[in-house]
């Protein structure tokens, strides 16, 4: 019998998504209409409404979304603070927008940061708090993060690069602080090739974002430059990838959710490998499978193992390095960052595809079973 190998990642495009997508296009192509047109603004309101906001602006990528939101907001000269964990983008946005990162630690069950990371990074200079939903699970301090920031009067901003279709207590990604900026990126639970989107429910902001992600353009067919925008719309070509996409997306969750429960229940007991807990109320969107490996245990080792004897590719972490032991951002300020450090080394990601079958996560438990119980038998042993 030949054995089952897993990808660590797989975009999901079946024949009848690819037809749908050729006609938008081809739509698109038809009409010369090739940015910002009707494609864009469909895709736009359905996001929105998809994740109850008011307003969604169609742009050029995540990071393009972040660094919009922050100038919006007006960063310049003042600090931003970020969760140590998280992608290389959270904290470049803020500083292509003139801001100061600043580095807080995490939570351990939520990967992302805490109430009192929050209230302890609070002060006069800071302009915005980036609260990142790490590998699609809101945290459950949510409401108590933002509740400290509107106290502060600091916008909180949600990097909701993973968490399409995520929520907490019914409440969606996107609808918690004063603006979200999400990511089609081709790994993503939902992508457009490239993309992103800015979620707000605040008017200022969003008339702010359209004139950025269009040369600071007061208005479209205008020639007057208001803002030091940037070339950061997004093509009627890939909004027509990103429309039939989010079609998909409840039927994308319901996959990725029957593999995430299906994953908690095969690793009950292992032995070296303990799934992260989901706490009540919060409805991850699976972009990752979460799991803590004993601290003996060597992750690139392990990784190793299950590529090359199972045949299973595991996703990449969220994150391996925090930012601060990035050669980039070894300048930026910051204070101890233990949890940060730990979950960083120790923990990996489980393969989630929206198409993932039971027989490929039960392949991917047996596997991961088998070598984290070797590699911590060994660890003892030594
Ligand atoms: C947490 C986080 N923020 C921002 C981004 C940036 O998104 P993009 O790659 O679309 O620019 C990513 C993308 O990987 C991400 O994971």
């Amino acid at each position: 019998m030949t054995q089952l190998v897993v990808p660590p990642a797989r975009p999901v495009f079946t024949s009848s998504d690819r037809d749908a997508i050729a006609r938008l296009v081809d739509e698109a192509l038809t009409s010369g209409s090739l940015t910002l047109g009707p494609v864009t603004e469909r895709f736009e309101n359905a996001f929105a409404a998809r994740h109850r906001a008011d307003a969604g602006i169609a742009v050029s990528s995540g990071t393009a979304a972040l660094e919009i939101i922050l100038r919006s907001i007006g960063i310049e000269g003042r600090s931003v603070v970020v969760p140590a964990n998280t992608f290389f983008a959270t904290a470049a946005a803020v500083l292509h927008a003139g801001g100061r990162p600043r580095l807080a630690d995490i939570d351990r069950s939520t990967f992302a940061l805490s109430a009192a990371s929050v209230a302890s990074a609070l002060d006069n200079d800071c302009a915005a708090v980036i609260l990142v939903h790490i590998g699609g699970v809101i945290s459950s301090e949510v409401e108590e993060i933002a509740r400290l920031c509107a106290e502060a009067g600091v916008p909180l901003v949600e990097d909701a690069a993973h968490a399409h279709g995520a929520t907490f207590h019914g409440r969606a990604a996107g609808s918690f602080g004063s603006a979200a900026a999400f990511s089609f990126y081709p790994t993503k639970v939902m992508t457009s090739g490239e993309g992103g989107m800015i979620l707000t429910s605040d008017e200022r902001l969003a008339a702010e974002a359209r004139m950025y992600r269009d040369q600071g353009k007061a208005g479209f067919l205008g020639g007057e430059h208001v803002r030091l925008g940037y070339a950061w719309r997004m093509s009627e070509l890939h909004a027509a990838v990103g429309e039939v996409q989010l079609a998909r997306l409840d039927s994308f969750l319901e996959v990725r959710r029957r593999a995430g429960s299906r994953y908690a229940t095969g690793l009950a007991g292992a032995a070296g490998i303990t799934s992260v807990p989901l706490a009540p109320g919060t409805a991850s969107n699976y972009y990752k499978y979460l799991a803590m490996l004993a601290p003996g245990i060597d992750r690139d080792e392990f990784k190793r193992i299950v590529r090359e004897d199972h045949g299973v590719g595991m996703s990449g972490e969220v994150y391996s390095s925090p930012l601060h032991h990035q050669p980039v951002f070894r300048s930026i300020t910051h204070g101890p960052l233990p949890v940060t450090e730990a979950v960083c080394a120790h923990h990996v990601c489980l393969p989630v595809h929206s198409d993932i079958t039971d027989d490929e996560v039960d392949h991917v438990i047996n596997a991961v079973r088998q070598v984290a119980a070797d590699l911590a038998g060994r660890a003892l042993i030594s």
